[in-house]
């Protein structure tokens, strides 16, 4: 059966998305759809393009997300990533901080629909891989009804691909881009309610999805779930994607096998100067909810940061759990 290919992502996250942390993720799921931390089209332009927007040839299927306003900038900045190799261009139309307003986007342009289209038609113009939007249902006082539909149809007739919805508002006003993530109500239905305006477009919903029952309920309603914070928190969860939603094996039995799997990995990074917590500071959910984590996360924490630390510190954490679990099965 074929799946559509945006059944399930992992979000893209500022300071956290970054490629260690897709590597790890690809470790744990074949078919994850994994999105940068949000690079914008200047940096892209200008920066230092190794660091901002270089990845690994393992890491595919990976969307690089551009944040900006600017039509030219962006189809430029999209260029240069399908250059490079990635598989989806998505633009940034919910992100609330200030810094990013300050730039004239990010979620501020739910109020410009016509000027998110111009910049989709810009983007589309240039590259051959499918351009999307991740976008919010309205920002401060617009009506979700009248904003999203405005929003969907301005980038769908500019040749937008693909809908990723946070199913919520931002408040532009007076709450923190943290704030911003868990204060606006939810509302599933509105995004539900687009998908039937718009069947033959792939929607995804995105926002406060925290299991895989949660997304199979999803599902049905529409074509794709993004998880953000959940995925990352507890990345166990990724080990399943594959059987649950995909009906295929498991990369790795469990998550001993994946970390182990992951040591060459990360050799390889500590090999060329890198730091062991660049990359194990993505796996501290790693383990949660299971006896031993606590202690693995505290090692990890403590003794990863070290500049000299190595796999062995790794492998120390990970003895944390199984020593436990050994300890609790000789209880039970
Ligand atoms: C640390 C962090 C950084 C984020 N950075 C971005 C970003 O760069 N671009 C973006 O579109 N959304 C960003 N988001 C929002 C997420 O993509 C997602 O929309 C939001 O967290 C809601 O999904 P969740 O409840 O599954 O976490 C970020 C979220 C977090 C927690």
């Amino acid at each position: 059966m074929a799946f559509h290919e945006h059944r399930f992502s992992v979000a893209p996250m500022m300071d956290w998305s970054d490629r260690h942390c897709r590597a790890f993720h690809r470790l744990l799921s074949r078919r994850a759809r994994l999105y940068t931390e949000m690079v914008t089209a200047n940096a892209v332009i200008f920066g230092d393009r190794d660091r901002l927007i270089g990845f690994g040839e393992d890491e595919h299927p990976v969307a690089v997300q551009l944040g900006g306003s600017d039509p030219d900038a962006l189809a430029q900045a999209a260029a240069i990533c399908a250059d490079r190799g990635y598989d989806e261009i998505n633009l940034n139309v919910g992100c609330p901080s200030d810094r990013v307003q300050g730039g004239n986007f990010g979620a501020c342009l739910m109020r410009d629909p016509e000027l998110v289209a111009a910049c989709v038609a810009a983007m589309k113009a240039r590259v051959d891989i499918p351009v999307t939007v991740k976008c919010r249902i309205g920002v401060d006082d617009q009506d979700p009804e009248v904003a999203l539909d405005r929003l969907a149809d301005a980038v769908l007739a500019a040749g937008a691909d693909a809908l990723v919805v946070h199913a919520r508002k931002a408040w532009l006003e007076g709450l923190s881009p943290k704030e911003n993530r868990d204060i606006p109500p939810l509302d599933y239905d509105r995004v539900h309610r687009l998908k039937r305006r718009l069947p033959g477009v792939p929607v995804s919903i995105n926002g406060g999805i925290g299991s895989l029952d949660e997304v199979e309920a999803q599902l049905r309603h529409v074509d794709g779930a993004m998880l953000g914070r959940a995925a990352y928190q507890q990345p166990e969860l990724l080990l399943e994607v594959d059987a649950r939603l995909f009906g295929e094996a498991p990369p790795h039995a469990d998550a001993f096998a994946a970390v182990e799997a992951f040591e060459p990995y990360i050799g390889a990074h500590l090999a060329a100067g890198g730091r062991l917590h660049d990359v194990t500071r993505h796996m501290l959910g790693l383990f949660t909810g299971r006896p031993g984590a606590r202690a693995y996360r505290r090692r990890l924490a403590m003794e990863g940061v070290r500049p000299e630390a190595g796999l062995a510190v790794l492998r120390a954490a990970v003895d944390e759990v199984r020593r436990a679990e050994e300890r609790r099965s000789l209880v039970a």
